[in-house]
């Protein structure tokens, strides 16, 4: 089977943890023998806005529909706003490709360790999916400011919630929870201080709650969540919350994996209709960028989820494994406690997935 992929770097340490995932994905094509990548490379990155104005250029989405999956890296520059280069590339491709549902698996990978005591002596207390609301909400893009520049300047930020929206990543969510073995599910809101679309989102779960008899789901406001994820993180199973919020808790999440380098994020369009995208969840990272330090395992975990849902199970296991051999062996980065540069673990994955 021959896929084809468009991979877009970015800016920052895309380039380089989306170049280092690369590698791995052309080292596992060769070491299962049943199937390779046809590669579309797309440079929109901030020098392409820089010169033309805008990240996508003219028939861009048209390109990316001819693929099979996407593999993104980041985008963001210090020099343009991020809210510019955010809803010039990142955020359109998600609404564009009905991307609507977005999910984050954590746990904390052989070779790593969480800052959480009591993730030290049994790290399986952490293992936790997110699934993002992806297209609407707090990042519906609606609002406006008048009087800008002026001392009587007014923002507006409207979250948008439709039941249509939070039906289809709710049943996501349920039927997630109802594949892992645990059946456990946290629906996230904040629907005490939020009395409109939150409380819509709150008799949502109860309807397609009724409907998943074998999972246990219960309710939490997002501030109180955040205690129990540092507190009681084996509580917790598959997590479903809003845009914002869930974009909030997976970097919390991460944070207490070990570290936001090793995050994976699936953007998805379940209808298939659309390929989907896969992405580290972290950004360019201009403090660290053109170092060589940057952490590829949030690209290569999320490189797996790609080759899992183009229906390479099995090559997907087989890559988190030499991901995991790799960490056990000492190729970490410094952010998980680590001296090895982005070099040294992607070939420290490659050279574990010939020996396997
Ligand atoms: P960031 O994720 O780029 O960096 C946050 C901190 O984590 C930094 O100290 C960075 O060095 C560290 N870090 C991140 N990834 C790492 C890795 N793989 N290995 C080791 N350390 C890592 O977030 P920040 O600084 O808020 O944003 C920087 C730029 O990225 C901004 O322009 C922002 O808008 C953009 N961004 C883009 C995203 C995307 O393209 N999906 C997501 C988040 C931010
Ligand atoms: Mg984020």
């Amino acid at each position: 089977r021959l896929y084809r992929i468009a991979s877009i770097p970015g800016d920052g340490i895309g380039t380089e943890t989306t170049d280092a995932a690369v590698q791995v994905l052309e080292k596992l094509a060769e070491v299962s023998g049943k199937f390779a990548f046809e590669w579309d490379h797309v440079d929109w990155n901030s020098k392409t806005y820089r010169e033309i104005g805008s990240y996508i250029p003219p028939g861009g989405i048209e390109r990316l529909k001819k693929s099979d999956a996407i593999f993104f890296g980041a985008c963001g520059w210090p020099d343009i706003p991020d809210h510019i280069s955010l809803w010039s590339l990142i955020l359109p491709l998600r609404h564009r490709l009905n991307q609507y549902v977005n999910v984050r698996p954590t746990r904390i990978l052989r070779g790593t360790s969480s800052p959480l005591s009591s993730c030290v002596a049994d790290p399986s207390a952490l293992d936790w999916v997110i699934v993002r609301e992806n297209s609407e909400g707090e990042y519906a893009g609606q609002g406006g400011t008048t009087h800008a520049g002026t001392p009587l300047a007014v923002g507006t930020e409207v979250a948008i919630f439709t039941r249509p929206g939070i039906e289809r990543v709710m049943r996501f969510a349920f039927d997630t929870a109802a594949g892992r073995p645990r059946k456990l599910l946290t629906m996230v809101t904040k629907s005490n201080a939020q009395r409109h679309g939150m409380v819509l989102w709150d008799a949502v779960y109860d309807e397609v709650r009724a409907e998943y008899p074998d999972v246990a789901a219960d309710r939490m406001l997002v501030d109180a969540m955040t205690c129990r994820m540092v507190l009681r993180p084996r509580s917790l199973d598959t997590i479903v919350a809003t845009n914002l919020h869930a974009d909030i808790l997976s970097d919390l999440a991460a944070a207490l994996a070990g570290s936001i380098g090793i995050a994976p994020s699936s953007n998805l369009d379940p209808t298939r209709e659309n390929p989907s995208m896969f992405e580290p969840i972290h950004g360019s990272a201009p403090d660290i960028a053109g170092k060589g330090v940057a952490n590829p395992v949030g690209a290569f975990w999320s490189a797996a989820e790609m080759v899992r849902w183009l229906g390479q199970g099995e090559a997907a296991d087989r890559l988190m494994e030499a991901v995991e051999n790799a960490a056990a062996k000492g190729a970490r980065t410094k952010d998980l406690g680590g001296q090895s540069g982005t070099k040294e673990v992607t070939d420290a994955v490659c050279k574990e997935l010939e020996g396997m």
